[in-house]
């Protein structure tokens, strides 16, 4: 038998990576807001464009508001200095105004938070709690912490604050499922590595640009809709970088380079930063996927292939869009609306669609008695 459609909306919703995870466990969208035309393009030529509202979260009325069992999604902080303020009515604090506006609005019975790891030690966070203790989410109970995509089987380092609200019943956070060294215990599997994901994806992509194409989605012509080998884009690295990127084993990074090809700028830096011009390895889940891992400058993007003893078995280029969706858990077939630019943006933005998963599937029994 069929499980029972379980009523979500999603926040600040992105290209709907949270909301792939939850639907995956059978969760029903039916309201995401997006201000980024093209994310909410993404997300809308997925999910479907009739329960997005692309615009302000501040604009969207009351009357737009449904009710729901579970809310998703989490205001992005406005920063982790000392100056932010617990006053909710403070205009800096106006995400979390609105944020709490559709929880008192739609009575989600829970509401899950995602954010930077840093979030726990921001004021928007003693704000949350404060909401909890005694102010307008009192009925909700909070669990939080934070987790590693990696031990809920997502092929990536990446550690994120989740916050569980719930006014059914405090409800734990989903146990891991995955880990480093999983011993002896028959609970846990190993960490999934980029092999597991990105192997066997041609090695040389054959583009390095999007198709030339446009959908009408949300009253909009955007680029679009892209998906599996359509975003498996090459770059055109200088001369200059195609010798770096030879020189660079997996796990390896700057540190691997003779003092010929190094920059002035690393040259004088002779410690820390160790990810920049970093090579994947094959046997481990990727590092954090951020919005500019098409550039292997910013961290340990290059592709794992690299041979020591045949330089014509090495891949010398940066992972493609494709290979960090991919490492980000979407599907292959998950469709894609924007430039190259604003695509990576929603890529690196996203929470890993099998950590968002791991968490509906944990949820899920608990809304079933209410
Ligand atoms: C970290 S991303 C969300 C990622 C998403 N949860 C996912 O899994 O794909 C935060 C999003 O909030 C959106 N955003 C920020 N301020 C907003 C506002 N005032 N109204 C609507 N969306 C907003 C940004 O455009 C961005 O896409």
């Amino acid at each position: 038998m069929d499980k029972p459609a379980i009523r979500m909306i999603d926040l600040f919703a992105g290209c709907g990576g949270m909301t792939a995870g939850f639907v995956r466990e059978g969760f029903s969208p039916v309201l995401a807001v997006e201000w980024n035309l093209f994310a909410a393009a993404t997300y809308a030529a997925n999910f479907g464009p009739d329960h997005v509202i692309a615009g302000d979260i501040a604009r969207v009325g009351e009357a737009l508001i449904p009710e729901a069992d579970v809310i998703i999604g989490g205001p992005p902080c406005q920063g982790f200095s000392n100056l932010g303020s617990r006053d909710i009515e403070d205009p800096r604090n106006k995400l979390w105004k609105e944020y709490v506006r559709f929880i008192t609005h739609a009575r989600p019975k829970i509401f899950i938070i995602e954010n930077v790891d840093r979030f726990m030690k921001s004021s928007e966070f003693l704000l949350l709690q404060e909401e909890a203790d005694h102010g307008l989410l009192k009925e909700y109970e909070l669990t939080f912490d934070v987790l590693n995509a990696a031990d809920y089987g997502v092929a990536q380092r990446r550690k994120r604050t989740i916050v569980i609200g719930s006014r059914i019943g405090k409800i734990p956070l989903p146990r891991q499922t995955h880990a480093k060294d999983p011993g002896l215990d028959p609970d846990l599997k190993a960490w999934r590595t980029t092999a597991h994901r990105i192997k066997g994806l041609p090695e040389k992509p054959n583009t390095t640009e999007l198709p030339d194409s446009y959908v009408e989605l949300l009253g909009h012509l955007v680029p679009g809709s892209f998906k599996g080998l359509d975003i498996h884009i090459r770059r055109n690295p200088t001369e200059m970088s195609l010798r770096r990127y030879d020189c660079i084993p997996p796990g390896g990074g700057r540190f691997n380079l003779p003092d010929e090809l190094l920059s002035p700028c690393w040259r004088k830096k002779k410690t820390g930063t160790t990810d920049v011009m970093g090579r994947m390895r094959w046997d481990t889940p990727s590092v954090t996927i951020r919005t500019e891992f098409f550039k292997p400058e910013k961290g340990q993007y290059l592709h794992p292939q690299w041979d020591a003893d045949d330089p014509s078995n090495r891949v010398n280029r940066p992972i493609t869009h494709l290979e960090a969706a991919l490492l980000q858990d979407f599907d292959y077939d998950f469709q894609w609306c924007g430039t190259k630019i604003e695509i990576a943006r929603q890529i690196g933005n996203a929470v890993p669609v099998g950590l968002a998963q791991a968490i509906a599937k944990h949820i899920r029994p608990y809304l079933a008695g209410h």
